[in-house]
């Protein structure tokens, strides 16, 4: 396949509805998303898609009951835990973006070893978007930023587009190239904002537990038809304008 996207980034939802349809409990969604997410991994792995980011709990998130937000959370250690080695022989290099400090100390604990383990290698970039917020991780960049001014370590006539997106999470990875999200619902819920500034949007019906290898091969044909023309014209980008 050619013009494969570098970096896929994914908001994986409909877990609960899936569930509904069924006259399951929400949590019988999120374990069958799951599945889902291993078959997603595996096939960007496949294809040599360089980086794969997930959401997996937003900030918003703790808002849902207190129960699906103890189910959810005890899910990711346990599935965590039950596919750290297989990652890691896939030459799998995992890392976590959000902010891990809210987690219990036995979680992150496992994030911090899950992300020594894989650090060294070379395969597919996987980061997982844990309690992460598109705006808290502005935030954090402008926090860090108005620290360094203060330190005197940089001037603030430095802080240029370029400097911001050094502090953004996921800063050493090409910008996503294509984002999905499943579920029918067509909105970023505060996923990478500065990230996705030129990122090609897909949105699909389908809900995440069915989301298979096939959808994912469609929605990457599908970014494969666009034009990215960053502000620039269809014929200067189709290098038939002169001064292109
Ligand atoms: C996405 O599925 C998973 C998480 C947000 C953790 P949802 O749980 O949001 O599923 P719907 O949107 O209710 O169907
Ligand atoms: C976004 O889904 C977050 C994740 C998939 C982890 P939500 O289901 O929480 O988004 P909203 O509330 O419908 O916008
Ligand atoms: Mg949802």
């Amino acid at each position: 396949m050619n013009n494969l996207p570098r970096h896929i980034a994914i908001v994986m939802d409909g877990n609960g509805r899936w569930a509904r349809k069924r006259f399951l409990p929400r949590f019988a969604g999120h374990k069958s998303g799951l599945n889902a997410t291993r078959d997603i991994v595996q096939a960007c792995s496949d294809l040599g898609i360089k980086a794969l980011t997930l959401f997996a709990f937003s900030s918003e998130n703790w808002k849902r009951p207190k129960l699906e937000v103890r189910l959810l959370l005890d899910l990711f250690v346990s599935s965590l835990q039950k596919e750290m080695t297989r990652l890691h022989e896939n030459n799998v290099r995992i890392r976590f973006i959000g902010d891990l400090s809210a987690f219990s100390s036995k979680l992150q604990d496992l994030i911090a070893e899950s992300e020594q383990q894989t650090a060294a290698n070379t395969g597919l970039e996987l980061s997982i978007a844990v309690n992460y917020g598109g705006r808290w991780d502005i935030v954090n960049a402008i926090q860090d930023i108005s620290a360094a001014v203060l330190a005197g370590t940089i001037e603030h006539e430095q802080i240029d587009s370029e400097l911001v997106s050094n502090y953004m999470s996921l800063s050493d990875l090409p910008e996503p190239d294509l984002f999905i999200r499943t579920g029918g619902e067509q909105r970023i819920s505060n996923f990478l904002l500065w990230q996705l500034a030129y990122t090609e949007l897909y949105f699909t019906d389908v809900l995440w537990p069915d989301f298979n290898k096939h959808d994912l091969q469609t929605a990457i044909e599908a970014f494969g038809r666009r034009q990215r023309r960053y502000g620039k014209t269809g014929e200067q980008v189709e290098g038939k304008e002169q001064n292109a």
